[in-house]
C-alpha cells in the first residue's frame, strides 16, 4: 500500500513564492509508485486550500480554489478534513507530512507544533530546532558554545529605536565599524537585510529590518566567500554533504533577494576550489551545528570563508532550505550520488522512523 504524504506549501511568510517552486519540484520528483500525494496550499492571507494537482501550483491558479483542507489536531485520527461548499466534508487519512514552507509559520516551529499535536510524523526539524534556527540571534547563542567563529554583532529591539534612537545608534557605532549588515532576527531569502555605510543608512536599514521583526541584528561585515553545506540525517547521526559556493551576480551589492531569485548571473558552484582542509572544516562545523540545535532530517548551514584570513565564519542555518531544481541543497546531495528522487525518499523515510519524544 502506498504511503499517504501531505505536502504543504505557500504560507504566510515573505518566502511564499519560493515555497511554491520548491513544492512543485518535490511533488514532481517524488516516487509516485511509493507515495500518494495530497496537496495543501496556504495562501499569503493564511487560507488553507485543497489543491488538485501540481499544474495548479505551477500556473498559480490554486489560490482560486474553494475547498478548505485542514488538519485535525485529534491525534487519534491522523487525517485531513476537506470541506465542501455544501457543508459536507471528506476525511483523508495521512501517514506523513512534508511541509515545504520557508520562513515564518513554516520553518519556525509553529506548524511543526501542529503536527506534534496531531501525532503526525513530518519531514524535517522539530519544534525546537526549527524555532532556534529561524531566530538568528538564538542560533548565535548556541553556536557560540561550539567555539565556531561568527560575525560580531549588536542586538537591537524595536522599542529601543522608538525610545532611544540616538543612544542605540551610538551603541552600535561604538561596537562595530561601518559598513555593517542589518537584518531581522527572523526572516529569510535576504528579505529585510541591508548593508549600511553610515549613520543615515543605518537608520534606514533598521527601519527596513523592523518591518520584518521587532528583534534586529547589526553585524560587522565579513569580507568572505559564501560557502554552504547540506546536512541530512538525525541529531545523533548527521551527515554533511560536499560544499557549494554562492557567487552573487557582480552587479549585486550582496546576495540579496534579487540576486538570489531574479538575477541569472548569480551562480552556485558545487565543490569549489578551496584552500586545503577548508571544505572538511566546514562540513565538520555544519554537522556539529545541526546536532547542537537538535536538527533532524535536513538543513543547509551557511558560512563565510574570510578572504584575508581563511577563517571559517558561521552565518546561518536554514531548516527548510530552498528545494528548487537549481537550489544548493539538492544539488549538493546530487553530487554526493543522491538524486533528488532518492533524497526526497530518504527524508520521508527518516520522518517515518523518527523516535517518539
Ligand atoms: N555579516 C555579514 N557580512 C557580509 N555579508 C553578509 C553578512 N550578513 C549577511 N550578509 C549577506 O546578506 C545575505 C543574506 O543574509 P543572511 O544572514 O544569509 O539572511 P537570509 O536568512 O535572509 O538568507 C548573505 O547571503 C550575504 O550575502
Ligand atoms: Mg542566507
Amino acid at each position: 500500500m502506498s504511503t499517504k504524504v501531505a505536502i504543504i506549501f505557500g504560507g504566510q511568510s515573505s518566502e511564499h513564492e519560493v515555497s511554491c517552486i520548491s513544492a512543485a519540484t518535490i511533488i514532481k520528483n517524488m516516487d509516485t509508485s511509493k507515495y500518494d500525494q495530497v496537496l495543501i496550499g496556504i495562501t499569503k492571507e493564511g487560507k488553507w486550500l485543497f489543491v488538485e494537482n501540481v499544474g495548479r501550483i505551477e500556473d498559480g491558479s490554486w489560490v482560486d480554489g474553494h475547498r478548505t483542507a485542514v488538519f485535525s489536531p485529534d491525534a487519534t485520527k491522523k487525517e485531513i478534513l476537506v470541506l465542501h461548499r455544501d457543508g459536507t466534508y471528506e476525511s483523508i487519512g495521512i501517514d506523513v507530512v512534508f511541509p515545504v514552507l520557508h520562513g515564518l509559520y513554516g520553518e519556525d516551529g509553529t506548524i511543526q507544533g501542529l503536527f506534534e499535536m496531531a501525532g503526525l510524523p513530518y519531514v524535517g526539524c522539530g519544534v525546537l530546532a526549527s524555532a532556534v534556527s529561524m531566530d538568528k540571534l538564538f542560533t548565535k547563542i548556541i553556536v557560540e558554545h561550539l567555539g565556531v567563529a561568527q560575525a560580531k554583532f549588536e542586538e537591537v529591539r524595536a522599542y529601543q529605536l522608538r525610545e532611544d534612537l540616538e543612544g542605540t545608534l551610538d551603541r552600535i557605532e561604538a561596537a562595530l565599524p561601518y559598513p555593517v549588515f542589518v537584518k531581522p532576527s527572523q526572516a529569510g531569502s535576504s528579505k529585510g537585510v541591508s548593508k549600511a555605510a553610515n549613520r543615515q543608512e543605518l537608520i534606514d536599514a533598521l527601519n527596513v529590518a523592523r518591518e520584518h521583526d521587532s528583534k534586529i541584528l547589526v553585524e560587522e561585515t565579513i569580507n568572505g566567500r559564501e560557502i554552504e553545506c547540506g546536512v541530512l540525517g538525525t541529531t545523533n547521526h548527521a551527515e554533511a554533504s560536499c560544499v557549494g559556493e554562492i557567487l552573487a551576480a557582480s552587479n549585486a551589492a550582496f546576495y540579496d533577494y534579487d540576486a538570489k531569485y531574479n538575477n541569472a548571473d548569480s551562480k552556485t558552484v558545487v565543490n569549489p576550489e578551496l584552500p586545503d582542509g577548508k571544505a572538511d572544516e566546514i562540513r565538520d562545523y555544519a554537522s556539529k551545528i545541526f546536532s547542537a540545535v537538535d536538527g533532524f532530517g535536513l538543513a543547509r548551514v551557511d558560512f563565510f570563508l574570510e578572504r584575508e584570513t581563511n577563517r571559517v565564519v558561521f552565518n546561518e542555518i536554514n531548516t527548510l532550505p530552498g528545494f528548487t531544481s537549481i537550489s544548493m541543497y539538492p544539488m549538493l546531495w546530487n553530487e554526493m550520488g543522491k538524486e533528488i528522487k532518492v533524497l526526497i525518499d530518504e527524508l520521508i523515510e527518516l520522518a517515518l522512523k523518527r523516535e517518539p519524544k
